[in-house]
């Protein structure tokens, strides 16, 4: 079948798309509809099944014979070890944890917030809580203590199971301190912490309330599934909106389930038992969905890789871990590829290795800039395929569905819909908008399965951010375009989210962390073209009355109270002192003109500015910055 019979085939009938879908998980019970719209504009799907993600993602493949097959490939250049796990080791490892989860008392509905570098027991964390209906919220390495604090007031978890320390090359990041600084700033006290003590650098522990990870599982028995309704709460995921306050995506789980074994066929054309390799983090969207849970859903190997794509030892690795691996898809972030390219223009290192085993390079997370796509495919010679999705949908909202039907790539276009995703361009009163014209990019709800139902605790906050301004439609912050035959262009963000090397930030978190500098006023802060991360953050200045401290000094502690407020991922390296913001005359920060001016795109003077010379001085300080040339 082509991609537009199937788009048309689920148009004209969802529900039954979306039930044959179902066919491919093992239901305790089987759900007896897929849409339960009851609570529209709020929906779910497979309400009435009974379900265990970890026994579609382990128990079952050991049951039909896979368990020799090699589930994980852990390929970590900073500590120079590779280790194969099997189906049936996995299995092993996950229902003891699980089992010791539950002689902890934690139970279904519980919350566990995992603090992981990409170490296979990261995954195994999070499938031992699937195992007993437990709700994780993994937290991305790179983040300091105050975000998790943030996000253990929010989860409210019983238990945190983490690491030692993460490696970054040239640097240990040890992550007792971060916790144990987390914990002291949290409301909420969870109970225990498991630490998983890596030789790197081994964490010293508070008795009573830490623990050994391995003396932890001692006695534990394994446990076995505990099956749990279809609308259950998978995991909560914490991204970046407008506020400093993180956003609790909830991931349901049998959506989850059903979309993601759909997306490995009908998006990524990989079968059973083919090798799978989304180099990313657990700690993201993408490392949830394909590093850990599509690939075991589907009974594929999937690849966990702790290192980067260049520096660890070189940028050959990619090349070294796709032909030592046999990997057929791979996955990865644009900015990656710009690393690589920027240290090895010519491709060198690729002729080292063997990559025939390479079907296509899919690339997400932010704009894939046509130079990368063009270099990508040149030096690989596979098809090269953008495709866009969130946090918030777990799974594709416009790619290419290569085990469909490859279509024809536009540079620059991630292309179509893909089944379960109606999508419309919409200007400021929600009107619809013809082709080719720029707008808001809406997705009619209801969402499909995957997506999430709402915000951990916060149902008025999912609406507000989400449903209110199309109503019948979900808000994605992104503003685009299609084109007469369809393909949908992703042109920028409506808000204050940043893109920084593929890591979702908000600006709005760095100007509250800011703000908490005695010697600021008033802050804001953009996000400004970078040709390796794709933006950058750079904040804006202005200094309480009567402060003459050297600028310098001031600049530079500022940046390293982002830094340690939010966390070295935040990328917050750059900052200026000015005299004033432009603002308009009701008062709001004109963040939008302030970045054309620097990325030195022509803007429209806005007619409400309130003082039209502070942009000028704005330019001189950019320029200061190299920045508005
Ligand atoms: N724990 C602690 N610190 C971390 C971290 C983690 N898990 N991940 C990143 N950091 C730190 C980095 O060490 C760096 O610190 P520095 O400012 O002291 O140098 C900072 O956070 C910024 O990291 P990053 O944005 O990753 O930049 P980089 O310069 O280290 O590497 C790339 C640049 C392009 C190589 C890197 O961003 C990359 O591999 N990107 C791949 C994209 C990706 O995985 N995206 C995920 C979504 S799909
Ligand atoms: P995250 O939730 O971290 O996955 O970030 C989602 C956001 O990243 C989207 O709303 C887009 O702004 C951006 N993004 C992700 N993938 C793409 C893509 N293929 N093209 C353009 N932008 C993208």
């Amino acid at each position: 079948m082509d991609y537009h019979s199937v788009y048309k085939r689920w148009q004209a009938d969802p529900e039954s798309f979306w039930m044959e879908a179902a066919e491919n998980i093992d239901w305790e019970q089987k759900p007896t509809f897929a849409l339960n719209d009851s609570n529209a504009p709020l929906f779910e799907w497979y309400t009435d099944s009974y379900v265990n993600t970890c026994f579609n993602a382990i128990d079952r493949h050991v049951e039909n014979g896979r368990g020799d097959q090699t589930a994980i490939i852990y390929d970590s250049p900073v500590t120079e070890k590779k280790e194969h796990i099997t189906y049936a080791q996995l299995l092993e490892k996950t229902s003891v944890l699980a089992g010791s989860l539950i002689n902890k008392g934690i139970t279904k509905g519980d919350r566990v917030i995992i603090y992981m570098p990409m170490v296979p027991e990261a995954i195994v964390a999070m499938l031992a809580c699937a195992r007993i209906g437990a709700i994780h919220s993994v937290v991305f390495g790179g983040f300091a203590s105050n975000e998790l604090a943030v996000r253990i007031d929010d989860a409210k978890p019983k238990t945190i199971l983490a690491a030692s320390c993460g490696i970054e090359p040239g640097r240990i990041i040890e992550y007792k301190p971060l916790i144990d600084g987390a914990i002291e700033l949290s409301k909420h006290k969870p109970e225990s912490v498991v630490i998983l003590q890596r030789p790197q650098s081994v964490a010293s522990l508070i008795p009573g309330r830490d623990f050994d990870w391995d003396e932890f599982q001692i006695d534990a028995e394994s446990a076995d599934c505990v099956m749990v309704e279809g609308n259950h709460p998978a995991y909560i995921l914490y991204t970046s909106g407008t506020t400093g306050a993180p956003k609790g995506v909830v991931r349901p789980t049998a959506g989850h389930l059903v979309a993601l074994h759909w997306s490995m066929k009908n998006i990524y054309n990989v079968d059973p038992g083919d090798v799978f390799w989304a180099a990313s983090d657990v700690g993201w969207v993408v490392g949830h969905s394909y590093i850990c849970y599509a690939p075991l859903i589907h009974g594929n190997t999937t690849v966990l890789f702790e290192g980067k794509p260049v520096g660890t030892p070189d940028a050959g690795t990619f090349w070294r871990v796709i032909s030592e691996h046999k990997v057929k898809a791979f996955f990865t972030a644009p900015t990656a590829f710009r690393a690589i390219k920027r240290e090895d223009p010519e491709g060198k290192f690729k002729s080292q290795y063997d990559l025939s085993c390479l079907q296509a390079l899919f690339l997400a997370g932010e704009r894939a800039d046509p130079d990368t796509i063009n270099w990508a495919q040149n030096l690989l010679g596979v098809p090269v395929i953008d495709h866009w999705w969130q946090t918030e949908t777990g799974w594709t909202i416009v790619g290419n569905p290569t085990g469909i039907e490859s279509l024809p790539i536009k540079v620059g276009s991630p292309s179509v819909p893909m089944p379960g995703y109606d999508i419309k361009i919409l200007d400021n009163d929600g009107n619809e908008l013809s082709n080719g014209e720029l707008g808001a990019v809406a997705i009619k709800l209801p969402l499909p399965p995957g997506s999430l139902p709402t915000l951990w605790n916060a149902e008025e906050r999912f609406k507000k951010s989400y449903l209110a301004t199309f109503p019948g439609f979900y808000e994605t912050g992104d503003a685009g375009l299609i084109d007469d035959e369809g393909y949908l262009y992703i042109m920028a963000r409506t808000d204050d989210v940043i893109n920084v090397a593929g890591h979702r930030l908000s600006t709005g978190a760095m100007e509250e962390a800011l703000s908490n500098h005695a010697d600021v006023a008033e802050c804001a802060v953009i996000g400004v073209s970078d040709q390796l991360k794709g933006q950058v953050p750079l904040g804006f200045l202005c200094l309480t009355k009567g402060v003459n401290r050297p600028h310098e000094e001031i600049v530079s502690e500022c940046i390293k109270l982002v830094r340690n407020q939010i966390g070295p991922v935040a990328s917050f390296k750059l900052a200026t002192i000015v005299p004033r913001l432009p603002k308009t005359r009701s008062g709001k920060i004109l963040r939008a003109t302030m970045v054309k001016i620097a990325d030195s795109q022509e803007f429209k003077m806005p007619a409400t500015i309130d003082d039209p010379t502070i942009l000028d001085e704005i330019k001189v300080s950019l320029q200061s910055l190299g920045y508005a040339v």
